[in-house]
């Protein structure tokens, strides 16, 4: 079997249903022992050496991005949105809940993509589309781009960035979670709201912000 087509089974059988401390609304599909899901991820995919099961965690950039559209429903209600980088589903399942009209969730992982069909159904939330790669694309028939937790690496940074550039300039509103990465052109954005997100690991904070490209 490749990756292509990663089964439901897979995802239930090895994460625990939890809600992301800073977005009770919604429950995910997460991991407790990431190493171990990563060779399960491995051994399901043939030993092809997949990136990090990324999907299984709510990332800050991501909860405070969700936490944000829940409470600032205008934002995205009636809208197409892209989640950008949608790991679990969480940002696009909030974006849902919050009265987008569409949401496709785009992520290059295809345990990302079954994990995010998979947590929709835990919520009961349809209207949820997902793809792979955009960032190639120009966006079409998007009002909304939401992205959480993107600019994790440099690399994936200079990818993100001239793609959200380019939703902006065709109209899109573009938000970005982060909380605090040094590779985000921080002083080209406009923060909307700063959140302190529990560490999912240990009993700190972690100050993430919501930026709007302006
Ligand atoms: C740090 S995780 C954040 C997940 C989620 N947004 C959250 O905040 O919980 C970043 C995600 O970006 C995805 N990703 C990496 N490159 C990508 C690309 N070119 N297009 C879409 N997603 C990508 C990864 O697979 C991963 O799921």
């Amino acid at each position: 079997m490749t990756a292509r087509s990663v089964p439901a089974a897979f995802v239930r059988a090895h994460t625990r249903v939890r809600r992301p401390s800073s977005v009770p609304e919604v429950r995910l599909h997460v991991a407790d022992d990431v190493v171990a899901l990563w060779e399960a991820m491995e051994a399901e995919d043939g030993g092809a050496g997949e990136t990090p099961p990324f999907w299984a965690a709510a990332w800050p950039g991501g909860q405070a991005l969700a936490r944000y559209v829940l409470d600032h429903a205008d934002a995205v209600a009636g809208r197409a949105v892209l989640d950008l980088g949608s790991g679990s589903g969480l940002v696009a399942l909030a974006a849902r809940l919050a009265g987008a009209r569409s949401v496709l969730a785009s992520d290059v992982d295809p345990f990302s993509r079954t994990a995010v069909g998979v947590n929709a159904g835990l919520n009961g939330i349809g209207g949820v589309g997902v793809t792979g790669d955009v960032l190639g694309r120009d966006p079409v028939g998007i009002d909304v781009v939401l992205a959480g937790d993107v600019c994790y690496d440099r690399e994936m940074t200079e990818r993100v960035l001239p793609f959200l550039d380019r939703a902006r300039a065709a109209g899109c509103d573009v938000y970005v979670g982060d909380p605090g990465r040094p590779y985000l052109p921080h002083e080209r954005l406009t923060a909307v709201a700063v959140y302190e997100i529990p560490e999912t690991e240990g009993p700190g904070l972690r100050r993430t912000t919501v930026w709007r490209l302006p």
